[in-house]
């Protein structure tokens, strides 16, 4: 896999609306967004300094891993991160980017937009990585082609064996919300498809989407 067509903007609503009218491969990064989507209809706060990009696939046998795929990505590339489920990245116990994917309702391509705060914390509870947003970028597309491609080639084992260490959701108590219902239990880890192993109440949960409130911080990979 290979992001050849690559757009950069000094400013734009969002790269992940952006990129609707360009082909599958194409990449549009820009230095800040006015009107940034984050997930569950949030908006997602870009200023300047920030990196942000979204990227256009086409349907990957691996379709349901494909956001696990590109939090592998970012966290490998930030020292000490870690991957709240389902993409989170944590740093130091907070927030250091998010990850948006969207598909298509006229096709199976997958949009995927990532967000990654870089000089500054925009919002209270957030984290930044410190350093340069053009490095960043370049390392975290090297690492998103590797990922993709192994969504593309049905590499299920080698991606799960990438994400499985970084998830901090695991052993831990946690609260799920999926679908304007809640259950609370331990997580257990992942499956092979990346839903959420909840136990509760003696019965292990899958939960293929959703958000989790951690009951204790997940503070990052510290000593990895
Ligand atoms: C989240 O944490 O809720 C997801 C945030 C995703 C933000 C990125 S920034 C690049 C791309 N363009 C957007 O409008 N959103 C994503």
């Amino acid at each position: 896999m290979k992001f050849c067509n690559t757009v950069t903007l000094e400013c734009v609503d969002s790269t992940n609306e952006y990129i609707k009218s360009l082909p599958v491969y194409s990449c549009v990064r820009a230095l800040a967004q006015t009107a940034g989507r984050g997930r569950l209809g949030r908006s997602f706060i870009s200023p300047a300094g920030g990196l942000y990009f979204s990227v256009k696939i086409p349907n990957p046998c691996l379709r349901s891993l494909v956001t696990e795929a590109a939090a592998v990505a970012v966290a490998s590339c930030i020292p000490g991160s870690g991957i709240k489920w389902p993409n989170d990245i944590i740093l130091n116990g907070k927030k250091v980017c998010g990850i948006l994917c969207a598909s298509n309702s006229e096709n199976m391509d997958i949009i995927i937009g990532i967000g990654i705060n870089v000089v500054c914390a925009p919002i209270e509870g957030s984290a930044c990585t410190g350093g340069s947003a053009d490095g960043l970028f370049k390392r975290v597309i090297c690492a998103l082609e590797h990922t993709l491609t192994l969504t593309e080639e049905g590499k299920r084992e080698e991606l799960l064996g990438l994400y499985r260490p970084l998830l901090l959701t695991v052993g831990i108590p946690v609260t799920v919300t999926s679908c304007g219902k809640s259950i609370s239990g331990t997580a257990k880890g992942v499956d092979d498809d990346g839903a959420l192993l909840v136990l509760c109440g003696g019965r292990v949960y899958h939960i293929s989407s959703g958000e989790a409130t951690l009951s204790k911080p997940a503070d990052g990979m510290h000593g990895r």
